[in-house]
């Protein structure tokens, strides 16, 4: 494995912890169910004070001034080659978890918990397995940050880059100071795509999700790949923005990503799930679907 070299200034990382983003999303969309009850929303979910929101948006600033087409072709000619390392899948789970987050009392593993409440909330409803699979490994892009990659080119809502920004998109002010916003190709409704292009054709903010895209092409079935590529696609699956850039097979597809996004949003919970336990299963799981060794 290569070692760390993790050389991010401090002003580009406001964030606590990646899950913090997390959290603020839930704010925005929480579980409909909890809704009608709001001390057990509370209960559930973490309640956020003031220096949170600060963090939050400070992060959204930073995310929507950089995030340029160009910022984004260049982290894709960086990143989706993926020469930097080979792991096994469960290796790739460990790795991550070096995100520990300080400050959570509760667990250590707060990367793998995640991953595990995920898909044993999918798997205990009864999905294919490759959809059980998507819960699991649908946030390694992550270990993005552990190769010096700032929070705002990791996590965030993800949207299109190349066209207008959709008013929907959280703190849609911060892209006033996107250099993109000075170029008039760049800002009409298709911008450099044209009606109906098709996602396959879009680039997207730079983050976990097309990174963890390129990592597993290859290997699962085209719904799965959809979950992983757009869940933090919020203008679209929960805003149902850019419609003018899908085609109709990414609206059939977006089904899926609709279908999955409620367990990444609202399977927490307080319980650790027994690794050791759960291990083997999903060791067999990982051994089905992907390769022995992972590039990343
Ligand atoms: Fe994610
Ligand atoms: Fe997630």
């Amino acid at each position: 494995m290569l070692e760390q070299d993790v050389t991010v200034s401090p002003e580009q990382n406001p964030l606590k912890n990646l899950e913090e983003w997390e959290a603020f999303v839930l704010t925005r969309y929480p579980e409909p169910d909890k809704l009608a009850d709001p001390a057990k929303n509370k209960e559930a979910y973490r309640d956020h004070d003031n220096t949170t929101r600060d963090t939050v948006r400070e992060f959204y600033r930073l995310n929507h001034s950089q995030q340029t087409y160009a910022y984004v072709l260049e982290k894709e000619k960086q990143h989706t080659g993926l020469n930097r390392m080979m792991m096994t899948p469960w290796q790739a789970i460990e790795y991550l978890n070096q995100l520990v987050d300080d400050s959570d009392p509760d667990t250590d593993l707060p990367q793998l918990d995640h991953l595990l409440q995920t898909a044993e909330a999918i798997r205990a409803d009864g999905h294919p397995d490759w959809f059980v699979l998507v819960g699991l490994i649908h946030d390694l892009g992550k270990i993005l940050c552990l190769f010096d990659e700032p929070q705002w080119a990791v996590v965030g809502d993800t949207f299109p880059v190349g066209c207008r920004y959709s008013d929907k998109i959280v703190y849609h002010e911060f892209f006033a100071a996107n250099p993109d916003m000075q170029n008039p190709e760049y800002q009409t409704e298709c911008g450099v795509y044209h009606e109906g292009a098709g996602l396959a054709t879009v680039h997207m903010s730079w983050g976990h999700d097309e990174y963890m895209y390129h990592v597993v092409k290859d290997y699962l079935p085209e719904p799965a790949l959809y979950m992983i590529r757009y869940h933090s696609f919020y203008p679209a699956h929960h805003e149902g923005q850019y419609q003018n850039l899908m085609n109709d097979h990414d609206r059939a597809m977006f089904r899926w990503v609709e279908a999955f996004s409620p367990y990444d949003l609202y399977s927490k919970n307080a319980t650790p799930p027994n690794v050791n336990e759960l291990k083997p299963y999903y060791e067999a799981l990982l051994a089905k679907y992907l390769p022995p060794m992972l590039r990343f």
